[in-house]
């Protein structure tokens, strides 16, 4: 019973919710400002899943092709590029496994962002492999299978789910990072979003807007 209770009240609490897609690359600089600026205000600002479920994709410009029967990835910052997306990838993964969809929707957004805020050029494999190990201590994941899940058949297929919802947006994304409200883009709330999250996700969700959109959101 308490179960039902708790199940239906989710599909309330989730009803009215926002979405913020946002399509990115693991060495993109725009995304990193985007990610070390309106992304970690967003996603440091306590209730803000209330309001909004914030998802990154990170895969962006890459193209695929399929090569004597295996697909072959061309990241637009080079191969470094798309393992930084599969360490992603794979440690956003990790923390779902390890907290479930809903919960690991917030840390799912962080490791991200601890992950681009680690790294430092020259970028190599090893900068991400570094990351994974260090963002470790801050997300519940084992650094060592994120880190086998990048170069596994698993994490491959973790690339192509990503890389079928990028290649399928309508529209196609002209760049990155490109940010989709509600599954539904338009010009002027992707760059409310890549600006500001957290003021777009106040001035547009519907239901009993959260402490910080009374306080400061500059
Ligand atoms: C880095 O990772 C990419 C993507 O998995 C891979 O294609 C490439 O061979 C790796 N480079 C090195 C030097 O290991």
């Amino acid at each position: 019973m308490k179960q039902l209770i708790l199940a239906i009240l989710l599909i309330i609490v989730n009803c009215g919710r926002l979405t913020a897609d946002i399509y990115v690359e693991s060495l993109c600089p725009y995304c990193m400002m985007f990610i070390k600026d309106s992304l970690l205000t967003a996603i440091t600002t306590p209730d803000i899943e209330q309001m909004v479920h914030i998802r990154l994709i990170p895969y962006g410009n890459t193209k695929r092709k399929i090569v004597d029967g295996k697909w072959v990835f061309t990241c637009q910052h080079g191969e470094v590029e798309c393992y930084g997306d599969l360490i992603e990838l794979c440690a956003q993964d990790s923390i779902v496994k390890a907290l479930g969809t809903v919960a690991a929707e917030i840390p799912k957004a962080g490791v991200v962002h601890c992950i681009e805020d680690f790294i430092q050029k020259p970028y190599t494999n090893n900068s991400f492999v570094e990351a994974a190990q260090h963002c470790q201590q801050y997300y519940p994941y084992e650094a060592n299978e994120v880190i086998n899940c990048a170069s596994s058949a698993y994490g491959e297929l973790l690339h192509l789910i990503a890389a079928d919802e990028t290649d399928n947006l309508v529209p196609k994304h002209k760049g990155v990072p490109w940010a989709v409200a509600n599954k539904q883009y338009t010009e002027e709330t992707g760059d409310e979003i890549i600006n500001n999250l957290l003021r777009w996700a106040c001035n547009n969700y519907d239901g009993e807007k959260i402490a910080a959109c009374y306080t400061q959101q500059e």
